[in-house]
């Protein structure tokens, strides 16, 4: 049921506080100890050193899945931790080579992806030790593979991920601990500080959900010729998938680019008539400020998402979607959340069938 909201994307994306909770419920320990308390990884799905033989990890995914895959590669790159994220519809065709120390991790909300069943079949195949990263548990994902983790996000009606999504990604830097202990013996030297940005997400959420900003700005942006999404780092995956969702529900023009990349090509593009959402969550300003400039001499209006503390960024670029000072991991996901609100307030103004975006389906269980 909808309940009071017009659709279920916006009812699943004002849920994310309490799925974001569940999917960390009981995962996160707190331990006292000498030195007072301490926050520990807690999945019981995997026994004690699980993946201590793991000496390559590859993420295999679909659309805004891939997305929160290529997140969980930044987390574990942030770790030491190389790994590689396929398309799965690639992947499915050229597997990359996998022996039996090789984990691949098929991130799926639904476990149900035609292109990530067959690239973990093949990866199966090949030998590999295989994991689901779903929401559906009895899945085709979750009962094939050697082992799975659920991201207890709910049920997810809209075909546009929001919800899974976050889930996803918490589920990923939980995952990313857990992998870096179990290979290294020892946790991350993140581990504190991310654990807590962590247990405070679900209430930052909620401040994001609160905050206004996302529709009032978007309101100076309207009928534009194209709209563009710009991140690096961590932040990468959050353009990317900022303008997935913006493309798939209000039917407008949206691409996602790593920001350095703008000036081997797409710059080409740019114009007064060309918004460009700058995702700075990532830990690189100076860099992005540097493309902030870049797109504004061609005279684009960047919206930066951005710290509410970083007043650098707010007074050069030309709009400001603000979100809570938090943990560089984390905020990624405020940002995200401010993204999904801004292709649901465009799509609604413009009255498109937001639940159900021609041509798509919540599930593609076909190659
Ligand atoms: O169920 P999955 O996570 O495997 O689905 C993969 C994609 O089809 C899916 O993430 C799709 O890109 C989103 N629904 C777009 O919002």
């Amino acid at each position: 049921e909808k309940g009071r909201y017009d659709h279920f994307m916006r009812k699943e994306i004002s849920e994310q506080p309490t799925s974001l909770a569940q999917t960390i419920e009981g995962r996160i320990v707190e331990e006292s100890g000498g030195e007072g308390s301490a926050r520990r990884v807690c999945l019981d799905e995997f026994p004690p050193g699980a993946f201590a033989d793991v000496s390559e990890i590859q993420f295999v995914a679909c659309g805004t899945s891939y997305h929160a895959a290529l997140y969980g590669q930044a987390m574990l790159a942030r770790r030491g931790i190389g790994s590689q994220t396929f398309r799965a519809g690639e992947y499915a065709m050229l597997p990359a080579p996998v022996d039996e120390d090789t984990l691949v991790i098929g991130v799926t909300q639904s476990g149900e992806t035609a292109d990530t069943l067959e690239s973990l079949r093949r990866a199966s195949e090949g030998g590999a030790q295989t994991l689901a990263l779903t929401n559906v548990v009895g899945s085709t994902a979750a009962r094939e593979c050697d082992d799975a983790m659920f991201i207890r996000a709910g049920p997810e009606i809209g075909v546009a991920a929001t919800k899974t999504f976050s889930s996803q990604v918490a589920s990923l830097a939980l995952l990313a601990e857990r992998l870096c202990e179990d290979r290294t013996g020892e946790s991350s030297p993140y581990q504190g500080e991310l654990l807590s940005g962590l247990s405070a997400l679900p209430g930052l959420v909620e401040c994001v959900l609160d905050d206004g900003r996302a529709n009032d700005v978007i309101d100076r942006y309207r009928g534009m010729d194209s709209y563009f999404f710009i991140g690096r780092g961590i932040a990468h995956p959050v353009a990317l998938e900022g303008a997935l969702k913006f493309k798939e529900i209000t039917y407008e023009h949206a691409e996602g680019f790593a920001a350095g990349g703008l000036k081997h090509g797409p710059l080409a593009l740019v114009t007064p008539r060309t918004p460009v959402f700058a995702v700075f969550t990532g830990r690189y300003t100076d860099k992005m400020l540097s493309n902030v400039e870049e797109v504004q001499a061609r005279g684009a209006p960047v919206i930066g998402i951005v710290s509410e503390d970083n007043s650098r960024v707010i007074e050069t670029v030309d709009d400001a979607i603000t979100i809570p000072d938090c943990h560089p991991d984390i905020a990624g996901l405020l940002a995200n959340v401010q993204l999904q609100l801004v292709a649901y307030h465009v799509a609604d103004y413009l009255d498109r069938p937001i639940d159900k975006p021609r041509n798509l389906a919540k599930s593609v269980t076909v190659e």
